[in-house]
């Protein structure tokens, strides 16, 4: 079919709108020869569906290699597995999202007294106008929301792709916010950067280095004084059911390639409902290639544990804030549990919940963190 698409588009032959749509299906249309004339063909033009289509995968793509040339280099990215994982993410950003919500403004101290109450009896120097780091900012859905939630914030957001960057720039254009600032770069290059900042953030992405601590050491250094950090680490026993797919795709031998893919989501939706990989079936990630490859078909994944969390910031340092998100329901039983840990930070306790309530990380652990330059509350 992209054959003789193709030898329609170089030539007057019409083209039928349905072989057009369909071929979409299997491929981004900017990779066809000539595709730069599908939108102006007149047999076409009369369809909205394919307009839309044709934004999105030709013109806005045209748009993004165009933005990628002004995104600067902020570190050498010469690990071996920073850029194996940039190659991943350069073939599929993560993730194409279309709309965010829109957050309202507010200063960075309501923010945070908002997610943990017990904030307002601590001394705290807030920060007025909050230095932000997005440590891995993917696409851009993270950096425009930090960008939108902290009255006054300015945001380096650092990735290592290029493609996921200007993914990310040209959605920001979109939303008018002029406080984010792109660079690509290596998490564990950017020690020099010469600055410290008020707040990082890094949620999904310390996993997918060789030595996720060895990162978040870096990010720990470029913490200011007080600062705090928002950390995203996958959970092992949140992903029980995706690394049974993940080994299912290994016994099989399922290439990462779109063909490999489909092939492997056809073998685990063909399993019988006891299957643990079957369980991945349950997540809106399995269903779009870029969150396909990033779910079950990731080249570099660690999982932890809470104990080697705690471990972890004691070693850093860090106070343990709180987890955020965590669904009305786990916060409820936890606090049934235990009623006597008021702040919910004690992790021992997360630990014992977890065992129990299995997917309560599912997703991944998400929490924040502070350097102590400021006694946290006693509990
Ligand atoms: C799963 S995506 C998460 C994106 C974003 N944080 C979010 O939550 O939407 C992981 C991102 O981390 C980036 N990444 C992985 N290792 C990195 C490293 N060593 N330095 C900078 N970025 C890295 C990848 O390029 C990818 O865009």
């Amino acid at each position: 079919m992209r054959v003789s698409l193709e030898t329609s588009l170089t030539g007057s032959t019409a083209l039928a709108p349905e072989a057009v749509a369909l071929m979409a299906t299997y491929m981004p249309l900017h990779r066809l020869a000539g595709s730069d004339r599908l939108p102006e063909r007149r047999e076409l033009q009369h369809s909205q569906v394919l307009q839309e289509i044709f934004r999105q995968q030709i013109i806005e793509p045209r748009e993004e290699m165009q933005l990628a040339r002004d995104i600067p280099s902020l570190t050498d990215i010469s690990d071996p597995v920073s850029r194996t994982v940039r190659d991943q993410y350069e073939q599929n950003p993560y993730p194409r999202w279309r709309e965010i919500a829109r957050l309202e403004t507010r200063p960075i101290e309501a923010v945070l007294t908002g997610l943990f109450p017990y904030l307002r009896q601590t001394r705290v120097q807030w920060p007025r106008t909050p230095r932000v780091l997005v440590a891995g900012c993917g696409t851009g859905r993270q950096s425009i929301t930090i960008a939108q939630r902290f009255a006054n914030c300015t945001v380096k957001a650092v990735d290592l792709s290029l493609a996921s960057l200007a993914y990310a720039k040209r959605k920001t254009l979109k939303t008018g916010l002029t406080n984010i600032d792109y660079a690509q770069g290596d998490i564990l290059e950017l020690r020099h950067i010469g600055e410290r900042l008020d707040v990082i953030e890094s949620t999904g992405v310390l996993h997918h280095l060789a030595d996720p601590l060895a990162g978040w050491r870096v990010l720990r250094d470029l913490l200011a004084p007080g600062g705090f950090m928002k950390i995203g680490l996958y959970s092992e026993t949140g992903r029980i059911p995706v690394v049974a797919a993940r080994e299912l795709i290994r016994e099989k031998g399922f290439p990462a390639t779109p063909d490999g893919m489909r092939e492997a989501r056809r073998a685990i939706g063909r399993l019988g409902p006891a299957h643990p990989p079957r369980r991945v079936l349950d997540r809106p990630d399995f269903y779009s290639m870029s969150t396909c490859r990033d779910l079950i078909f990731h080249v570099q994944e660690h999982r932890l544990d809470i104990p080697t969390i705690a471990s972890w910031l004691s070693e850093l340092k860090l106070d343990f804030l709180g987890f955020e998100p965590v669904s009305a329901a786990a916060a409820r039983d936890y606090r049934e549990r235990f009623p006597d840990d008021e702040t919910m930070r004690r992790l021992e306790n997360w630990d014992r919940f977890e065992r129990d309530h299995q997917s309560t990380f599912a997703g991944m652990y998400m929490f924040w963190t502070r350097d102590p330059g400021q006694a946290v509350s006693p509990e």
